[in-house]
């Protein structure tokens, strides 16, 4: 197992023990922010943007002040929102139509994140440096989101008084 597997096996189970006994998802998503903002090195912004009313609409963060709104198939986020895809983006300012909410950062990947095929947030993590993010970061924090995934399917009545369904 390389270090980079090991580390996300150990902060999937972190996140698992933090989320399994609570059952509101803006609570679960800041502490998932605070988890990965305080244990990925060389990131300066990780946060959540919820889809509502067809468009991305900020939500619980740790880093800088970010953007508000970002309407769907715009940025990096709302082309993973669009799309249902994740994107990893070595070098945000090749990517056309990037949002830059902080000057400094220079890489990204965003993930949606879906309840019951419908996606109802992204996970954004930007990072100072460029190509931070490779594939083992990629297989990590998607296991993160599906763990977060389950998390939802379980606690509908949660989601209703958030107003993310
Ligand atoms: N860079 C993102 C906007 C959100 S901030 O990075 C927090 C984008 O292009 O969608």
């Amino acid at each position: 197992m390389t270090k980079k597997t090991e580390f996300y096996r150990d902060l999937l189970a972190q996140a698992k023990a933090l989320i399994s006994d609570e059952t509101d998802p803006i609570a679960n998503m800041a502490n998932i922010s605070a988890l990965l903002f305080n244990a990925l090195i060389q990131v300066n912004w990780v946060g959540f943007y919820r889809v509502l009313d067809n468009e991305l609409v900020l939500g619980p963060f740790q880093g800088q002040v970010a953007c508000i709104r970002i309407p769907l198939g715009v940025g990096v986020c709302g082309t993973a929102a669009q799309t249902a895809t994740t994107q990893r983006i070595d070098d945000v300012h090749q990517f056309d139509g990037h949002i830059a909410c902080d000057a400094s950062s220079n890489s990204e990947i965003v993930i949606p994140v879906k309840l019951k095929d419908v996606i109802i947030a992204v996970l954004d993590i930007d990072s100072t440096k460029f190509e931070r993010f490779d594939q083992n970061d990629q297989i990590g924090l998607e296991s993160i989101v599906e763990v977060f995934e389950k998390s939802l399917t379980a606690c509908e009545h949660g989601l209703k008084k958030s107003q993310l369904i």
